[in-house]
């Protein structure tokens, strides 16, 4: 089987060519956004010509959730125009697509975590735009699986395990959000239960949650990255971190240009018992995720 990954240089795209790369029962190309831009509809189809893979996956979005303004379309260009592009070359070609989405669709009113059917709500720009995403590829493609993730973290890109174990580098003492609620998920992870089904992908199509159990908040996460790292080389990450406190504060002591929902829990459920596999708990992913920065500084 043949993969072809978009959005390549991306924290998700580096977890799909790390785990295909690892493995060999499929080939895969992968575009970093300079050698395939999702949002020219002609080169996209250019590309799956030449390429002619069996799946599409596509790890490319706009993720700045601060900066869109109203009046600036780029998060729409790449978000909706984009998968849209992707999912019209793909139908025409008959070849399935695989397209990431995200906890933002929601409001983050609900009580306890969001399934698939419940009713969307973006807070924010970015949010609305990657669910105009999936409304397009809805709308174009039948053959689709779109996960919905949330808090995504790896050893690579830009995540709030990085920015945390930066923050912790430098100051004694951090503040973190502490009532907005979620599920981190690990990057490597999701390439790792996509890869899982494909062989076994039938008709199965449609939209998932895909999230790591465990629900925590920003701050909890940040304590449970602290802790972990000491717990698994307490000479190595004791020489890295001076942070001895994470002070837990309230979303309105820590303005955003956007809003963010207060719970993004996803329930992933319908995954598992659709693809007949287990989603391990993201802490386990998260010791993973320390042991590979250690092993790569
Ligand atoms: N990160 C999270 O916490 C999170 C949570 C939930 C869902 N998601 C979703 O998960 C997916 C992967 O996210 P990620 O964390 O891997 O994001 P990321 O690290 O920001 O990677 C996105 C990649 O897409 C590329 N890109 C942007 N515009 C493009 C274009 N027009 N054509 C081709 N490539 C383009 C970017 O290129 P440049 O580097 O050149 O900008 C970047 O390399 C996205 O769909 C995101 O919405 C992420």
């Amino acid at each position: 089987m043949k993969l072809l990954i978009t959005g390549a240089a991306g924290q998700l795209g580096q977890a799909f060519a790390a785990e295909l790369s690892a493995q060999t029962t499929s080939t895969f190309c992968a575009f970093s956004r300079a050698d395939l831009d999702i949002t020219s509809a002609e080169h996209v189809n250019a590309v799956i010509v030449r390429e002619q893979p069996d799946v599409v996956i596509n790890t490319a979005a706009y993720t700045q959730v601060d900066p869109p303004e109203a009046g600036d379309d780029s998060a729409y260009l790449v978000n909706e125009t984009g998968p849209a592009n992707l999912a019209e070359a793909c139908r025409r070609h008959d070849i399935p697509l695989i397209h990431f989405s995200t906890d933002y669709v929601f409001n983050g009113s609900k009580k306890g975590p969001w399934r698939e059917g419940d009713a969307t709500g973006p807070l924010n720009f970015y949010g609305a735009s990657k669910l105009a995403g999936e409304e397009a590829i809805r709308q174009i493609h039948k053959k689709h699986l779109i996960f919905r993730s949330s808090w995504i973290f790896s050893e690579f890109g830009r995540n709030f395990v990085k920015t945390m174990l930066h923050e912790g580098s430098l100051r004694e003492q951090i503040s973190v959000v502490s009532d907005q609620i979620g599920k981190p998920t690990c990057a490597r992870e999701l390439a790792k239960l996509t890869l899982a089904l494909l062989p076994s992908v039938d008709n199965q199509w449609g939209t998932y949650h895909l999230a790591q159990p465990q629900v925590v908040s920003w701050h909890g996460f940040a304590e449970e990255i602290f802790t972990t790292a000491r717990r698994i080389d307490s000479d190595y990450w004791n020489n890295h971190l001076v942070v001895q406190q994470v002070k837990p504060i309230l979303t309105k002591d820590y303005p955003t240009h956007a809003q963010r929902p207060i719970n993004s829990a996803l329930e992933s459920g319908k995954f598992e018992s659709t693809f007949g596999l287990i989603i391990k708990d993201w802490r386990q992913s998260l010791a993973e995720t320390l042991g590979a920065l250690q092993a790569n500084d």
